[in-house]
């Protein structure tokens, strides 16, 4: 159900606190929470996302990246990159924004049940999947899920996002995390090396997981193959797909790959269905 029930009419919404995620100079990253003005709840599930605008600006999609278990207030991570984002990440807390949604599909929670998932994202991917990664590791659905292993990939250390949730994430929700950085630098004490190549190495029976996977098409496309020959069935691995969007509800055809609508069949997707679908993405 779409926040204030008409899915063209946006709903103002108040920043009320932004918090810098990544430090690095090649990569500014903030999340912005945001509580709808009047009371009004922004009841969404892990995968969807919203049309985020700014009056005399534009309007941009961003999926959420907090937790669909907290009701009073919703987190968007936004990556400044063009004009619409330049001008968010100009915004102070106080400031107000509009927005439309939720929009989109889901990720196949029930179908998860039972089994392990391995969360792999590299930089900003992991926003989209923070929503899920909460979900999975809450007190009242944790024990509907088998092992939680991650493999997060950044090109700095400064480029990893929500590093202020990993203790919680291993601690209380018994999350296995593995960081990973393109090259090696002083006082990094993780992993270095992409994560296509760090997968061979984690020991996993591979065919009793699903696996999750958001980041730059490069290391999509190399990490699924890996996946594949490691013996991981495309029908329970997913990603979410980032293509140009206007209307967000299936009507303007901006979106669609094939006869697909991205903005209402996905943006979630299995690689099975991806493999039905022309390489457009
Ligand atoms: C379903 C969905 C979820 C998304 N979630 C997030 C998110 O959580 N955080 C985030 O930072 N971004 C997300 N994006 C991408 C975001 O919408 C674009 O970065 C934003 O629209 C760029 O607007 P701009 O005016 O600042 O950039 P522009 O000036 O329009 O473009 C700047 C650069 O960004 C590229 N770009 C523009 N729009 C997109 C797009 N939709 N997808 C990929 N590249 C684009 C352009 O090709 C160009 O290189 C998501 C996109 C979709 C479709
Ligand atoms: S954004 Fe309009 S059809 Fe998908």
């Amino acid at each position: 159900m779409n926040v204030g029930g008409n899915p063209y009419l946006p709903v103002r919404a108040r920043i009320e606190k932004i918090i810098q995620e990544t430090s690095s100079p090649e990569l500014d990253v903030k999340t912005y929470r945001l509580k709808i003005t009047g009371g009004g709840v922004m009841e969404f599930m892990p995968g969807q996302f919203v049309e985020f605008s700014i009056p005399g600006t534009g309007e941009c999609p961003f999926g959420f990246s907090s937790s669909p278990l907290n009701r009073d207030y919703f987190e968007i991570t936004i990556k400044r990159t063009g004009r619409v984002t330049d001008m968010i990440h100009s915004l102070k807390e106080g400031d107000f924004v509009w927005i439309r949604g939720p929009f989109g599909n889901t990720f196949p929670l029930e179908k998860m049940e039972g089994g392990g998932i391995l969360f792999i994202a590299g930089g900003l991917g992991l926003a989209p999947l923070r929503p899920l990664i909460l979900y999975v590791l809450d007190g009242a659905n944790r024990a509907k899920y088998g092992k939680i292993e991650m493999l997060l990939a950044a090109r700095t250390a400064r480029d990893h996002c929500f590093t202020y949730e990993y203790d919680d994430w291993a601690g209380n929700g018994g999350a296995n995390i593995r960081l990973t950085i393109d090259n090696s630098e002083r006082g990094w004490d993780g992993l270095v090396g992409f994560p296509h190549v760090l997968l061979r190495d984690i020991p996993l029976d591979f065919g009793n997981f699903h696996a999750v996977l958001c980041g730059p098409p490069m290391m999509i496309k190399a990490v699924r193959g890996v996946l594949a020959e490691l013996g991981m069935p495309s029908d329970r691995l997913y990603t979410t797909l980032e293509m140009r969007m206007t209307c967000g509800v299936g009507k303007c055809g901006k979106c669609n790959i094939g006869c697909r609508y991205v903005c209402v069949d996905g943006p979630v997707f299995s690689m099975e269905e991806l493999a039905d679908m022309p390489p457009e993405y």
